[in-house]
């Protein structure tokens, strides 16, 4: 009697065991899936150890590769159905709007109007816009400029300035 009872028991904790292992099996899949999944992803790399361009990637990842996809090249998942302008390439080295520093920023302060490039600055620190404009000459293969390094200076913030003051 005893025997049978320690083996139901016996049984029992197997049963358990099976239900902690597979369960922890599946926990640790969604886990995976949930880690693996494409979009804000670790930085590549080559800029780990650049903190202004981890921040660059990490906000790129989530607000602009919609429209400039992964690699800037103007081909994010909404990219096609965009009305009007294209978001171009922002990986060659013809940048439409300048490729010094504070034109950099002050498109991606203020957008491009008319187009579905639109202004960052209320959503973004300034810090935030130095560190994603850095990461936009990281996507065309250019040096990032020391200007962009910090510490913000009214150069660099000069358009949304003279907007402060009007
Ligand atoms: C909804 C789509 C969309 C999103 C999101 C978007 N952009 Fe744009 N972006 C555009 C379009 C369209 C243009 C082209 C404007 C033009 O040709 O005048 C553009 C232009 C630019 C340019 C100028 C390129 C040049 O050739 O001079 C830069 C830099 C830029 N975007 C950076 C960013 C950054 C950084 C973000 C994220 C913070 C971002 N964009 C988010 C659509 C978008």
């Amino acid at each position: 009697m005893t025997e049978i009872e320690a083996g139901a028991g016996g049984e029992d904790r197997g049963g358990r065991w099976f239900v902690l292992v597979f369960g922890g099996a599946v926990v640790l899949a969604l886990i995976a899936a949930v880690l693996l999944r494409p979009g804000p992803g670790p930085a590549p790399a080559e800029i780990a150890g650049d903190g202004l361009l981890v921040e660059g990637h990490r906000l790129y990842q989530q607000r602009c590769i919609s429209c400039h996809g992964p690699r800037g090249k103007g081909d994010g998942p909404i990219a096609a159905s965009l009305e009007g302008v294209s978001p171009g390439d922002l990986s060659d080295d013809q940048w439409k709007h300048g490729d010094r520093p504070e034109q950099v920023i002050d498109v991606i302060a203020r957008g491009v109007p008319g187009t579905s490039m639109s202004p960052w600055k209320g959503e973004f620190s300034d810090d935030q816009i130095r560190a994603v404009a850095a990461y936009t000459y990281y996507l065309a293969g250019r040096p990032v400029p020391e200007a962009l390094r910090g510490p913000n200076d009214d150069a660099l913030f000069r358009v949304e300035n003279e907007d402060e003051s009007q």
